[in-house]
């Protein structure tokens, strides 16, 4: 299996909640190596780029107000087999159709509000850790 990267989003209901600490230490468990993290507030435009995929569907208003609502802990993630690790950590998008024991199901409130962001793809990943983070953040190029 290859070695990925993946960026996960601890979004403002899971900084608001206090559960950073607590999905944080799930990831490392799962053995993810953290490459880099931050705090960032993001503005509703800013959310929205970041989910410009979703720019047409129905939620996309809901979304980047939520995403917006208060602070973010972008964590640029590498591991092996990372974006479908990740995925499987965290769960399906709404909770109540998550697995048992994992991040959403156990955490999430709602399909909206869920708790955290996953990467979709391998190369989604890379763009994504691109859009919060500088080669010169990412640790193995300091
Ligand atoms: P994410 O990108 O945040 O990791 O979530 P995902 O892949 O599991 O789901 P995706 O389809 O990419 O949707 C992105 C985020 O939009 C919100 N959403 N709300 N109310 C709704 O029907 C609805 N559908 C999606 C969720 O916050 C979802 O995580
Ligand atoms: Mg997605």
């Amino acid at each position: 299996m290859a070695v990925e990267r993946t960026l996960a989003i601890l979004k403002p209901d899971c900084v608001k909640k206090n559960l950073a600490g607590e999905v944080l230490s799930r990831i490392e468990k799962a053995g993810f190596k953290v490459l880099a993290m931050k705090i960032v507030r993001l503005t509703k435009e800013t959310a929205g780029g970041f989910y410009a995929v979703h720019r047409e569907r129905p939620f996309f208003g809901e979304l980047t107000t939520f995403m917006s609502s208060g602070k973010c802990v972008p964590i640029a993630l590498e591991k092996e087999n990372a974006v479908a690790d990740f995925r499987k950590l965290i769960g399906a998008t709404d909770p109540k159709d998550a697995d048992p024991g994992t991040v959403r199901r156990d955490l999430a409130s709602s399909k909206g509000e869920n708790i955290v962001h996953g990467s979709d793809s391998p190369e989604n990943g890379r763009i994504e850790i691109g859009f919060f983070f500088s080669d010169k953040e990412l640790i193995e190029n300091m």
